[in-house]
């Protein structure tokens, strides 16, 4: 753990330079706005141990893959987040020394970013090995509302002396991905123009011919007064590409270089015309002006704040860290563009290459679903949908046939690009979770269309692979299924994993259901998706409910519980409580062999099940599942503690789903594995708003209806949330005595409050006691 960040309710603030926290802030601080993203980098030079990190949504690099052992059915490679050309830097020389905080004596650093406006800012007294000093200021966006545009004002007071002050805006495309597999460069610079003011680089990726076009146009001041007569020296060296501008500041006066960026690419535009687009896109910030940028940031994230905010009274650091976690996933996706998806590091890090995991459906996809337009959460499905090509080759490349559909454990394009077997080839339930996404998005929108149109070939597709990855034992006289990885990776290759198979035999009535419902409601489209999918109706439909009546799940008699897998009560069962603090996180110091054998659970796996079908378990069903599991994971998964804060929270035990949501809200604020300097963990961050909304808000939806359960943990005086449904924006404020809702909407809403029925009609509110104990 490492704790620096000062508490504030709408900021992340570090005061004080530290250059051992350099590459954890650079994540943490780090700007998106759902087409590109970019590491909290200095815009100066720094010498110390940093990433850089510059991110273009959709743009990657498929790197070859590097395994030891090579099986047939891996990827040939793996698709790479790619640090893209560097736009953001600004060498600062001070006479003849470069302004470089780390060989610097720095004062008075801080740096702050405003997560209600959405810009970053930091300030700093440096004192250069000359003695003279400097006061500098850095403020920087990535626009929400111009996408393809980001601007920087970099101010410098000279404190102490009179002197020449050379400041050089550049673009370089000489960068490196920190993973490479193979220490390859990734990027070509195909051209380069430099004017007055004025750069533009187009570069293009060594393989799929991506190309990205980055533009800059500068503008200096003096004291606020432009520097109109500056003649800057035009500099090209080899993938670079700048101005140079000298000018004479006297003490105390203060120079002011304002950066505007343009960067297109050509997913977007058609690669003659990229430069162009990028400098249009430069010149209309500049119009514009970054103050003028700043306040249309602000207002357009008032926007969404006001849809996704959640406010908690009485706990700051609390309420800091959902903001941050909410933030950051506003900023890594925005829903407008169904190529693009949510990585796992989003815009912070390239860690996890690829972009797309599970986490999205089973994650991002309730956040988005109740905090945003339903066209955002659709645009994620239809991402799945447009894979389904992908997904049915991949299955085929395993063996399976006639329309049977695998998706990827990770991908980008649709194409599987992870490569160790027992996940790969095993960690099959992310089938399952696209399927339950399309159900999570009907039940809360209605949008049957989207079944017509896509979702149903994808449960078909889905359905026709469980139905033959399942096999029948004649020993058992049941349905299996072996060789699986669970959730749980600290196991592999196990059989009748009871999450997988569980959600596997979900999957089969659900497409059963829906195949039902297209039928009765659109039988064109019913019509429509049976040819082209060549759907037997004889026999498909009759195959699923079979296995699903006789499928074999395994379950202790003894503890009344479902087992993670078979054979896991063979695994001597230790605690996590025995296990001694130094030891810990155990995949940091125990050898793969020692965690496969062990009984420890790296994240949710029998309870991530008992949380998605809650409603078919009772309280004492549920209480003795998580009490034999929860003592036995070790949570070094991001997704775990969230789904075990909900089922804490479900049994009214709030010590322990408040410890949970800590541990989930401020996992990178406060870097509990010690690994934020790679990038933060954005995926997981949605599991963070479950664990308030679905977790103290007791937020579900059944058959149509919606409940809500609010608790509250002791240490909050209230905490409000607004969610989205079925049309309805529905306002939440529990506090330590009641609840509040108020409903905004066409007509009337009816929800079930602590198991009562009640109808709000729009614009009214009720005011209910609460009940403490669910
Ligand atoms: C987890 C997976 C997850 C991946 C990306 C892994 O550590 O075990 O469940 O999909 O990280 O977040």
């Amino acid at each position: 753990m490492n704790q620096y960040i000062k508490a504030d309710p709408w900021s992340i603030i570090e005061e004080g330079f530290s250059a051992e926290n350099q590459r954890s802030s650079e994540s943490l601080f780090s700007l998106g706005n759902g087409k590109m993203g970019q590491r909290a980098n200095f815009e100066e030079q720094y010498t110390g141990k940093t990433l850089q990190g510059s991110y273009i949504a959709g743009i990657y690099y498929p790197d070859k893959t590097r395994v030891g052992w090579w099986k047939n059915g891996y990827p040939e490679y793996f698709a790479k987040v790619l640090n893209s050309p560097n736009y953001i830097g600004i060498d600062v020389v001070i006479d003849s020394h470069m302004l470089n905080l780390f060989i610097c004596n720095v004062r008075a650093f801080r740096r702050e970013l405003n997560m209600k406006e959405g810009y970053l800012l930091r300030t700093f007294e440096a004192e250069l090995p000359d003695g003279k000093i400097v006061r500098v200021e850095a403020k920087r966006l990535l626009s929400i509302v111009d996408t393809e545009c980001a601007a920087i004002s970099y101010s410098i007071e000279a404190v102490n002396f009179s002197g020449t002050i050379s400041l050089l805006p550049y673009i370089d495309g000489a960068v490196v991905n920190q993973d490479s597999n193979y220490d390859e460069a990734f990027w070509n610079v195909l051209r380069m123009d430099v004017h007055s003011n004025e750069a533009t680089l187009l570069a293009q990726t060594k393989k799929l011919d991506f190309q990205v076009a980055f533009s800059m146009r500068t503008k200096v001041s003096l004291d606020g007064k432009l520097c109109e007569d500056i003649r800057p020296e035009l500099m090209k060296k080899e993938a670079w590409v700048g101005n140079r501008m000298k000018v004479q500041v006297e003490q105390g006066q203060t120079l002011t270089i304002e950066k505007y960026i343009g960067v297109c690419s050509s997913l977007n535009y058609s690669a003659e015309t990229l430069c162009a687009e990028s400098l249009k896109q430069a010149k209309k910030a500049e119009e514009k002006g970054i103050e003028k940028m700043l306040t249309e940031q602000a207002s357009a994230w008032a926007a969404k704040w006001k849809q996704s905010d959640i406010q908690i009274e009485g706990d700051v650091a609390a309420q800091q860290a959902i903001r941050f976690n909410i933030f950051q996933l506003n900023q890594t996706y925005t829903g407008e563009d169904a190529r693009l998806n949510v990585g796992p590091k989003g815009f912070t890090g390239e860690k996890y290459g690829g972009t797309t995991y599970w986490d999205t459906e089973a994650y991002c996809i309730p956040f988005f679903l109740m905090t945003a337009p339903k066209d955002v959460t659709r645009q994620l499905l239809i991402y799945r949908y447009k894979h389904l090509e992908r997904a049915i080759e991949n299955a085929g490349k395993l063996g399976f046939t006639d329309g049977a559909a695998l998706y990827p454990m990770v991908t980008i394009n649709g194409e599987e690009c992870h490569n160790e077997w027992e996940i790969t080839f095993e960690e099959i339930h992310r089938n399952g979770a696209i399927a339950f996404a399309i159900h999570n998005y009907i039940r809360h929108t209605l949008d049957y269309n989207y079944l017509d149109q896509y979702g149903l070939e994808v449960l078909i597709g889905i359905a026709r692979f469980w139905a033959q990855r399942i096999t029948f034992s004649t020993e058992k006289k049941k349905y299996v299924m072996l060789g699986v990885t669970g959730p749980n990776e600290y196991e592999n290759n196990v059989n009748n994993n009871w999450y997988t198979s569980r959600l596997a035999c979900w999957c089969m009535s659900y497409a059963n259901e829906c195949i039902g419902i297209v039928k009765t409601n659109t039988p064109a489209a019913w019509s429509r998706i049976k040819a082209k999918v060549n759907f037997d109706e004889e026999h498909e439909p009759t195959k699923w409910r079979t296995i699903v009546e006789n499928m074999y799940y395994p379950y202790n008699e003894e503890l009344g519980i479902f087992l993670q897998q078979d054979g896991y009560m063979d695994k001597e069962q230790t605690l996590v409580a025995d296990l001694p603090h130094s030891q810990r996180p155990i995949n940091q110091h125990w050898s793969w062999d020692r965690i496969l054998r062990s009984c420890f659970i790296k994240q949710a796996d029998t309870l991530q099940g008992i949380y998605l079908f809650e409603n078919e378990f009772d309280t004492d069903t549920i209480a003795r599942h998580f009490d034999f599991y929860e003592p036995r994971t070790v949570h070094e998964s991001s997704l775990s503690p969230c789904v075990h804060s909900i089922l804490a929270s479900r049994l009214g035990r709030k010590d322990k789903a408040y410890e949970m949501y800590l541990r989930t809200s401020r996992l990178d604020l406060d870097d509990y594995n010690n690994e934020v300097g790679e990038g933060c963990h954005i995926t997981s961050m949605a599991g963070t708003w479950m664990s308030i909304v679905e977790g103290f808000g007791g937020k579900r939806v059944y058959e149509g209806r919606l409940y809500l359960n609010p608790i509250i943990p002791e240490q909050w005086q209230s905490y409000t949330f607004r969610i989205t449904f079925r049309g309805h924006d529905i306002v939440v404020t529990t506090t330590q005595t009641h609840t509040t809702i108020t409903q905004y909407g066409n007509g009337e809403l009816q929800l079930s409050i602590y198991g009562k029925e009640v109808i709000i009609n729009s614009g009214e509110e009720l005011k209910v006691d609460n009940i403490s104990n669910r």
